[in-house]
């Protein structure tokens, strides 16, 4: 008989950011379960404000984007993320922001401060819960410096992608790994590079390179680094 003992760690939001396609969510979410914390995606909030603006033409197909028409727009979007994923009013839309168009259009909207501060106002919300688990690219540097636990996660590009175009083919979609992989390329460029909150390792983050680890060594760390900065 397999006996799990619960470890019982402090109400403490952990923040967890780094390079496109490291696992992120999926090693958050597995925290998520692990420790009964409560987990947001902060990508998914991106990606819904991408899908949002590509439906109503407020981005061309060179990536021009419409300022002030979106900014003024998201301010009547009912844009969350819950236990069914991302919606947008009742409108599930999980699916259709995994897909490559809006990858291809994500970044330069996250450059975008208007839409940087709305997705922030959602996401300091849910870190008034506490027991919370979140993941994107400045959660640890922007929307929770003060977080407890920072993991700045990185990992082989050739090996995200190839993990990104298997999730992608699981799920029926087209993944041309060539794509991906320049896509991924991309992202991380535009990400670390723009002038609000930039994809950054904070001073205080402990740096995750899982490119030959399992989920399972992966939690074994986490559980790990955890014991030791909580005495526990
Ligand atoms: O984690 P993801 O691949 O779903 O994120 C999609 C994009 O959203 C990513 O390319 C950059 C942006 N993003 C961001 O700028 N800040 C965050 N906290 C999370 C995501």
């Amino acid at each position: 008989m397999i006996i799990r003992v619960l470890m019982l760690i402090p109400d403490i939001i952990i923040a967890i950011d780094g390079y496109s396609s490291t696992g992120k969510s999926s090693f958050a979410k597995m925290i998520a379960k692990e420790f009964s914390f409560l987990y947001l995606d902060s990508g998914a909030l991106y990606r819904g404000v991408t899908l949002f603006a590509i439906e109503n033409g407020y981005i061309s197909d060179d990536n021009t984007i419409n300022v002030p028409e979106l900014a003024a727009a998201l301010e009547y979007v009912d844009l969350k993320f819950g236990e069914g994923g991302t919606c947008i009013g009742d409108r599930c839309i999980e699916q259709e922001i995994r897909s490559m168009a809006v990858a291809g259009k994500v970044s330069p909207i996250a450059t975008v401060a208007e839409v940087r501060a709305f997705v922030d106002r959602k996401l300091r919300e849910f870190g008034k819960a506490k027991r919370v688990v979140m993941d994107g690219r400045d959660i640890g540097t922007t929307v929770f410096p003060h977080a407890e636990l920072k993991i700045f996660m990185t990992a082989d590009p050739l090996i995200r992608a190839r993990r990104r175009a298997d999730e992608m083919a699981a799920k029926g979609m087209e993944a041309n790994i060539e794509d991906v992989l320049k896509n991924l390329q991309e992202r991380d460029y535009i990400d670390s590079h723009r002038e609000v909150s930039p994809l950054t390792q904070a001073e205080d983050a402990i740096v995750l390179d899982n490119s030959h680890m399992t989920m399972d060594e992966q939690i074994v760390w986490v559980k790990e680094v955890i014991k030791e900065r909580f005495g526990l």
